[in-house]
């Protein structure tokens, strides 16, 4: 058995996920892969704060990132604490130590992703975001690997776990929309300031990740245009249920005629549509391709666990390629020169 050396920023939602699932798995991952995760550092903001899990005996608990991303017998970092320049910061520097990186941080990915993966490459190292998306559904390993061969022309996707909670909520119990934000960030679902998540920014970093796998295209913000759902409230959801509609914050991305049209905003998505049955903190992408038609892609979109288990996975994948990146899930296909057009405003 090898043991892998790995350091891990932030001890929250996602980072006790982590080490749970590192518990659970540890017996599985040696007999099937002979590797042992060894966790040998976690850095967080507040050395004394209360954690929702034990760390496993023998890891060290730090205030210095610094220490973390520059310790030599270190060899993967995972990054779960969220911002972007302290995380850009931290990332950098692993990768610059050589070390493969894990993130779950859309923000930084969809800005300043391309940046971080030249890094990676020049260092000859893995830098994987299996977890930005979708949090425990493995869409970007499964449209890099599903549809290398395939051509998709649309996505159309619900990805955000917080948003999509409280359309529920308030559809099912009309709950005001306060009461469900409350719950969802009670939960773990939310962002830290969960602003992100009912402004349709959160939803519109993962559909610029998203657009990247699926059409090998740069999607920006300003192109995106976002409309949240701050102004929805629960009457209108369950005017929209009586007449035959489910509102949902959609994400959506489309190719045609050499143009990309995008869009994130709510919809009246009809109670036929499968994606109208994709309810609470539950995720889903739908995906349009010449070669396999429509398929749907469901599963938790946030929340401790799941995400972690995006996080190990791709923990993994790196631990088998240390010194010969996979550089599997990587942000370096644009080759396409669609022109996008917003329909979100
Ligand atoms: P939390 O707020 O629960 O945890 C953040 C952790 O990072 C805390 O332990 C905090 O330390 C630490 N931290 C924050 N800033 C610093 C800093 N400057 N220096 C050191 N440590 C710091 O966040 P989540 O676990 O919910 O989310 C983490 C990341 O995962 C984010 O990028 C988020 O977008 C992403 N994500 C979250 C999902 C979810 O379901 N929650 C799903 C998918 C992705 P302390 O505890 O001491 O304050
Ligand atoms: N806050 C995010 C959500 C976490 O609710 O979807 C997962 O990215």
């Amino acid at each position: 058995t090898e043991t892998i050396e790995v350091g891990m920023l932030g001890f929250g939602t996602v980072g006790s996920g982590v080490i749970t699932r590192l518990r659970q798995a540890a017996s599985k991952i040696e007999q099937t892969q002979g590797l042992r995760l060894h966790l040998a550092a976690v850095a967080v903001h507040h050395l004394n704060a209360p954690r929702a899990v034990e760390l496993p005996i023998g890891t060290r608990l730090t205030d210095s990132i610094q220490s973390v991303v520059s310790d030599p017998h270190i060899q993967i970092v995972i990054e779960v604490m969220g911002t972007l320049t302290t995380a850009e910061a931290a990332i950098s520097t692993a990768l610059q130590h050589g070390k493969s990186v894990i993130t779950a941080n859309k923000d930084l990915i969809a800005t300043a992703g391309a940046r971080l993966i030249a890094l990676a490459k020049r260092q000859h190292c893995d830098l994987f975001y299996e977890a930005s998306v979708a949090g425990g559904i493995p869409i970007l390993r499964t449209l890099t690997d599903s549809y290398a061969t395939d051509s998709v022309s649309q996505v159309v996707g619900i990805i955000n776990g917080t948003a999509n909670y409280i359309l529920s909520v308030m559809t099912a119990t009309g709950q005001s929309y306060q009461q469900a934000l409350t719950a969802a960030q009670a939960a773990g679902y939310a962002e830290s300031d969960p602003t992100n998540d009912v402004s349709g920014l959160d939803t519109s970093y993962k559909l610029m990740i998203l657009s990247h796998f699926a059409f090998g295209q740069a999607l920006t913000l300003s192109q995106i245009q976002p409309i949240g759902l701050t102004a929805i409230t629960a009457i209108e959801c369950q005017q929209a249920a009586q007449a035959g509609y489910h509102l949902k914050l959609l994400a959506e991305a489309q190719q045609q005629a050499g143009q990309l049209y995008c869009r994130v905003a709510p919809v009246a998505v009809p109670n036929q549509s499968a994606l109208s049955r994709v309810n609470g903190v539950q995720n889903g992408v739908a995906v349009t391709s010449q070669a396999i038609g429509h398929s749907l892609y469901t599963g938790p979109g946030a929340g401790s666990t799941a995400t972690a288990n995006s996080v190990l996975n791709d923990v993994l994948v790196a631990a088998q390629h240390l010194g010969q990146p996979a550089c599997g899930t990587a942000f370096n296909r644009n080759q396409a020169q669609l022109s996008v057009r917003s329909l979100s405003q």
